[in-house]
Order: C-alpha cells, then sequence, then structure tokens
C-alpha cells in the first residue's frame, strides 16, 4: 500500500489512531508494517504490500480461498480429471471447464494461457446482452473518472476486472479491496506481471466494517460488488460515512414480476440486494442522494455447467432466462 493512505487510515474496530510502525518500505510504497491502534491496541499488519484490516468478530466465506483449495484437494485426488481439464485441447472443452482451467493456470502464475480459456470462455459463459450491458456501464464509469486525479477506491474488487480498466482509463492511484486475501494476493502477482502495479494499492477489509476515517474518500466505486456482500445491514450507512464525494456502483437488477428467479434469489438472501426499489430504498435511507444512470435492458441466461468439473456453475444467478436492467447508481 502507498504511504498516502496512512491519512485516510484509521482502526475499523475502534476508529481509533493507528501508530505506524514501518520495518520496510520501497519508495512511497509499503511494504512490511504493523499499524497498531491507540486507542484498542489492535494491531493491522502490512504483508508483501496488503494492507491488512480485518476484524476477527465478522464472519467471512472467502469463496476464492474455498475454490482454490476444492480444486488442488480435487486435482491431488483425481489426477485423470486434472489431466482432461488441463491437457485436452482448449476447443474441445465447454465453456464451465474452459473457464475453471483459466483459473486454475492464473494460480500457476500462467497468465496468458489464462487469459486464452477465459477469452474462449465468454462468449458461451453469458449472452452477448449481458457482456454489452455490463460493459457499457463499466465505460460509463471510466468516462465519468478520466479526467480527474484523486484516488479511487474500489469495493469488492474481486479479480479487479474493474480495476484493470481504471489503470488504462486514468491516471488515478487506485486501491483495490476484497476481504479475500487471497484473491488480493493473487491480484498482486497479476499485476506485477503485466507491468500495471505501480498505482494500485491493495488493502484487505470487509465493506461493512472499514478501516478509513469519516469523510475520506472522494471516490469510490464497485462493479456489481454490493449484491456480493452478505447481511449488508450496515453497508451503506458505512459507506456513506467514509465518502465526502461520489460513489459509482455497477448494478443490475431483476424485474419483480420475475417470480421463478425472485424466489431463488430469495432462498440465497439475495432479493432484496438485486431489486431496484429495494437497494434505491436502501441507499436513501442510509443518507444517500442516489440516481439510476445509463440504465439498459438484456437477456441473461444461466451460466452452463462444467462437464469435466461435472455440475460445477459459475453464477449461481439467474437460474432461468430473464431480462436482467444493468445500471450504474450514481450516490453522493
Ligand atoms: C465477484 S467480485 C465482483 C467483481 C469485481 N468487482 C471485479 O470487478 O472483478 C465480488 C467480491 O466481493 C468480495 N466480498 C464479498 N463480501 C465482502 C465483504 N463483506 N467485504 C469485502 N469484500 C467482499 C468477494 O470476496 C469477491 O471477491
Amino acid at each position: 500500500m502507498h504511504t498516502y493512505l496512512i491519512d485516510l487510515l484509521e482502526c475499523p474496530s475502534c476508529h481509533g489512531s493507528l501508530t505506524w510502525s514501518i520495518s520496510s518500505q520501497k519508495d512511497d510504497r509499503i511494504i512490511e508494517a504493523i499499524a497498531r491502534c491507540q486507542i484498542c491496541t489492535a494491531e493491522y499488519p502490512i504483508r508483501e504490500g496488503i494492507g491488512i484490516f480485518l476484524t476477527p468478530d465478522l464472519p467471512r466465506t472467502d469463496l476464492w480461498e474455498q475454490g482454490g483449495q476444492q480444486l488442488s484437494r480435487l486435482f491431488s485426488e483425481h489426477p485423470e480429471i486434472e489431466a482432461r481439464l488441463m491437457d485436452s485441447p482448449l476447443s474441445n472443452l465447454g465453456p464451465a471447464d474452459q473457464f475453471f482451467r483459466g483459473m486454475a493456470l492464473e494460480e500457476r502464475g500462467e497468465y496468458s494461457e489464462a487469459q486464452r480459456a477465459f477469452d474462449a470462455a465468454m462468449p458461451e459463459l453469458y449472452t452477448d446482452d449481458y457482456r454489452h450491458c455490463w460493459q457499457s456501464q463499466v465505460d460509463f464509469v471510466l468516462e465519468a473518472l478520466a479526467g480527474g486525479t484523486n484516488p479511487v477506491v474500489d469495493l469488492a474488487s474481486g479479480r479487479c476486472y474493474l480495476v484493470r480498466d481504471l489503470i488504462d482509463a486514468t491516471e488515478r492511484p487506485i486501491v483495490a479491496t476484497d476481504f479475500s486475501l487471497h484473491v488480493l494476493r493473487r491480484n498482486r502477482e497479476w499485476l506485477i506481471h503485466h507491468g500495471l502495479y505501480n498505482r494500485v494499492s491493495l488493502l484487505a477489509f470487509d465493506a461493512r466494517r472499514t478501516p478509513f476515517r469519516d469523510n475520506s474518500i472522494e471516490t469510490m466505486t464497485t462493479n456489481v460488488g454490493l449484491p456480493n456482500i452478505a447481511e449488508p445491514e450496515n453497508l451503506l450507512g458505512e459507506l456513506r460515512r467514509i465518502t465526502s464525494g461520489q460513489f459509482l456502483a455497477v448494478s443490475h437488477f431483476y424485474s419483480a414480476d420475475d417470480s421463478a428467479n425472485l424466489s431463488a434469489l430469495q432462498g440465497a438472501k439475495l432479493v432484496d440486494s438485486l431489486l431496484r426499489e429495494s437497494v434505491l430504498t436502501a441507499f436513501r435511507e442510509a443518507g444517500w442522494r442516489v440516481s439510476v444512470r445509463n440504465s439498459r435492458h438484456g437477456l441473461a441466461r444461466p451460466t452452463p455447467q462444467g462437464e469435466i468439473l461435472e455440475g460445477a456453475s459459475i453464477d449461481g444467478f439467474p437460474v432461468v432466462e430473464t431480462i436482467l436492467e444493468w445500471c450504474v447508481l450514481e450516490a453522493r
């Protein structure tokens, strides 16, 4: 993480100020350090450049770590499955297996082969509408942020799709964040490999309890991050606390009369995060002024399942074909 962040950070547990002991720094990047809360004495390490501001009390399911572990367990118990997935010609695999092969290659650091697998998978995994509607939202965010110089904090950055585009399209410092240390470490390797790490800081924290001071963030983004955050009751209030400027959230919504998908989403406790009116109400109740920008509608289908990784899916939703609304929520 870069040194400019020191002025923006505080204890995520009690909001106390932090005392920094930096043991390794390269130019303006802190590599190894401990940040200690002056009030509750909690300690937050910076390891291999990643600031770790996770608190012990919030439960979290790190799907990236689980997925990686499941794949390596499966490969060690069934080497024949690994051989079929990794050694068959790419064009012989179904799209889900192509995607899983990409993920396994990325874990091994074989980035260009991984990209080839992802590129092959995408057109079959997602409808043209789905990809174009999504890309249109990302383009909207990039255009909105193109001119400025202040840092962008991206929430629930996952594999950094939006972050990669922000690096290309802007001159801004970027803070990629996620509660999964596993995915942040993988991102660091990917960004270094592609020569894109320079302006990026990586911070591990839970978006429901961030380590930022009140009103410290001028520009915040997320690329379909919000519906991935479970038990989001205080999420939008916490984001309101730390944001002084704008929050641009790439979002998609299900229609209120899409009963098949809504009842499946209900079962996964996701329905309130994926219905336009519930989300807008939640923003307003948390004190945001929010508007829907760049609305686009497009066809979405369930993603095909793996054949070699039998039954494994990329996305759980939609469960039946539907029309989704895509947009950027612009909140201030
Ligand atoms: C699938 S990603 C979204 C796509 C991503 N924004 C991109 O542009 O590539 C969703 C991420 O949310 C993260 N996540 C889920 N709950 C979270 C929480 N409470 N705080 C921070 N990150 C969270 C997951 O670890 C996952 O990486």
